[in-house]
Formats: C-alpha cells, structure tokens, sequence
C-alpha cells in the first residue's frame, strides 16, 4: 500500500490503463471538466523601472500595488536574467525528469524529509485526491541550509543553473518586498524586517505528465501558497495554471519571458489583507507534458510575523494574528482540508 501510495505519476503512464481511484475527482467536485477557461491579464510589471526614482517609476508602484490587490500576482520583466538563461534553467529541470525512475530516486525524500523527489501525495491525508504531478523539492537559499544530497549531479550543470537562478531571485526578492511597502506609502523595510536571520528560499520542480483524463484530474489541487511571494518559471509552450477571481476561474496565459509572481498568505497577513493571496490550481491535459519551477520565499520560522502596525487602523481593523511558523500552521491545516489562513483570522 505504502509502496503504491508513492509511485510517480510519470511511472503510472508506463503502466497504462485506467486512472487509479485515487487521482479521480468526483463528479461536481474540482476537475477541470471540458469548458474553456477565459484568460486573465495579469498586469505587467518593468522590474528596472521600480527600482528607478523617475515618474515612471512611481507609475509602476501604483501599477503594482493595484495589481497586488486584486489579482495578487504580476508577470515581472525587465528583470535582467536573459531568454536563453531562462530556457536553461528550464531545460534543467525537464531533464532531470527524464531521467530513468531509478536515477531520480537517487533524490527521494524520506519520511520526515520536506526536501526531495516525490509523487505529490507523500504529505497528503488519505482522503484528499491526489495531483498528478511530480516534484522535486529542495532548499536554494541561505548556503548554510542547503543540503547537496536532494540537488541533481545530473544534468551536468543543474546545480551551476540553480544557483545562479538563485541569486537572481534574491536580488528580485529584496526589490520587491521594497517596493511593495513603497506603493503603500509605509516604511520599505516593513515587510523585510520581519524576515530574520534564517529566511529561506524552496525551489519546487513540478513536472505534470499527459494525463488520459483532463475532465477528472488536477495537476494541482486549488490552494494558496504559504509563502511571502513566490516566483513561477511557467512552461514556455504549455499553460495549465489557473486563477479563481470572483468564484470563476481564469486560465494565466503564457508571457514568453517574464516571470510570474505572485502573493502568498504571509504576505497577504504582513499586509493586512491589502494584498491578495490568490487561491489558484493548474489542470491536466492529455497531450504534452509540462514542467513548471516554482519558487517560495519564506521567513525565519523564528520570526514572529503578523500585520504592519501602519496598515491597521479604525477603518482597517486587524485581520489577523501574529505567530511563529506559519508553514507547520499551513501545513496542518492544509491536511484537514480546511484553508489555512482561515486558521490565524481574528
Ligand atoms: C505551486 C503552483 C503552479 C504551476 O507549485 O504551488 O501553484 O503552474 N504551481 O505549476
Ligand atoms: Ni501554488
């Protein structure tokens, strides 16, 4: 049972036949059915112009702070990483995927383990559907966090691409967190103060293989992330995430070389509810695999987080709590099948 509870989906195709049980969603439940989704425009932000004191610049601010309040993602360019860098780092990670099952299992998390190569169901309870996808999931930042034995030798140059990606998404992280404090006219170091010493940064692969059956399945169960704001190398050439505004869901079209980010619920509470965690999923479809890299930035677990004191008013009362760990909060909640940021709401 254990043993067939963490088969890759990827090995599960090999197989063939019918859809095991346990990736089904019932009918009147989450599946995608066959309706075509209309797209959402995720505004479009130029990283180089928030980072400049111009006019445009302040324009650009007021552009993020909308779109962070109500979609609660943007599709960043002008972020200085080059098309063929981007291809790479892609290239990394479908490679590693194609590797035979008993190379990347060389990676596998055990028991106990965040980090590692799995099929999506190892922290599920066993009444939740399972995704059919596939990850890998390791630590790229700080260097004293990082554990070589969950990063590929294979492709020759995963970890050189990594890293490098890694330092990009850095520098892009501190920009940001400025200036979404900038566009709400509080103190740029709000957000970042609250990260301490032990911040973090998990790099999460996700390959989605064809599935036989698109109108029964999710690549990824609807959820928002736990993060601060996470990064997302969508596929070049195969969409597949999707974004729920106003209960209908919106398909996120491609936009070749920007990366997509997006709020996560710590940002959603450091900001008090001004910017919006979105809840969002991603389907299935039976003809081309699709390799996605998503990126969460975490703070210190350490760290006491909770609402910016500026952003709480009479009109603005405190929505939410302060705590330590919001992730262990997200994940317990997560496995009750029960939103999580529903859990720290006053
Ligand atoms: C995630 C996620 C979206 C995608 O990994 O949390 O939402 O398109 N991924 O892969
Ligand atoms: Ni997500």
């Amino acid at each position: 049972m254990a043993e067939s509870l963490s088969k890759p989906v990827q090995e599960l195709i090999v197989t063939g036949g019918e859809l095991p049980e346990k990736y089904i969603y019932k009918k009147g439940e989450n599946a995608a059915t066959d309706v075509s989704y209309p797209p959402i425009e995720v505004p479009v932000i130029d990283l180089s112009l928030l980072a400049s004191q111009s006019t445009a610049g302040e324009e650009e601010l007021g552009k993020l702070r909308s779109a962070l309040g109500s979609c609660g993602c943007i599709q960043a360019i002008n972020h200085g990483m080059t098309a063929s860098f981007l291809d790479q780092v892609h290239e990394i990670g479908k490679q590693f995927f194609a590797l035979p099952i008993d190379e990347k299992q060389k990676y596998s998390r055990t028991v106990g383990d965040i980090e590692g190569f799995h099929a999506a169901d190892s922290l599920l309870s066993e009444h939740q559907t399972l995704d059919w996808t596939d990850r890998l999931f390791i630590t790229i930042y700080p260097e004293d966090k990082i554990n070589l034995r969950f990063w590929p030798e294979n492709p020759e140059n995963f970890r050189e691409i990594l890293n490098e990606y890694t330092r990009n998404l850095s520098l892009m992280k501190e920009l940001l967190l400025k200036s979404m404090a900038k566009s709400l006219n509080i103190e740029e170091d709000c957000f970042l103060k609250q990260y301490g010493e032990g911040a973090m940064m998990v790099a999460g692969f996700n390959f989605y293989p064809p599935c036989p059956r698109p109108d029964l399945t999710l690549g990824v169960k609807p959820h928002t992330d736990a993060a601060t704001i996470t990064f997302l190398l969508q596929d070049k050439e195969v969409e597949g995430l999707q974004i729920l505004q106003d209960g209908q869901w919106f398909r996120v079209p491609i936009v070749p070389q920007a990366i997509l980010i997006n709020v996560g619920d710590q940002t959603e509470i450091m900001s008090n509810g001004m910017f919006k965690s979105p809840m969002h999923r991603v389907v299935t479809n039976s003809e081309r695999g699709r390799l996605t890299l998503a990126v969460f930035c975490h703070p210190d677990a350490k760290m006491e987080i909770g609402p910016v004191e500026e952003l709480i008013d009479k009109k603005r009362p405190r929505l939410y709590k302060t705590m330590k760990d919001y992730v262990a909060i997200y994940l317990e909640n997560d496995q009750l099948n029960k939103r999580p940021i529903d859990a720290v709401k006053i």
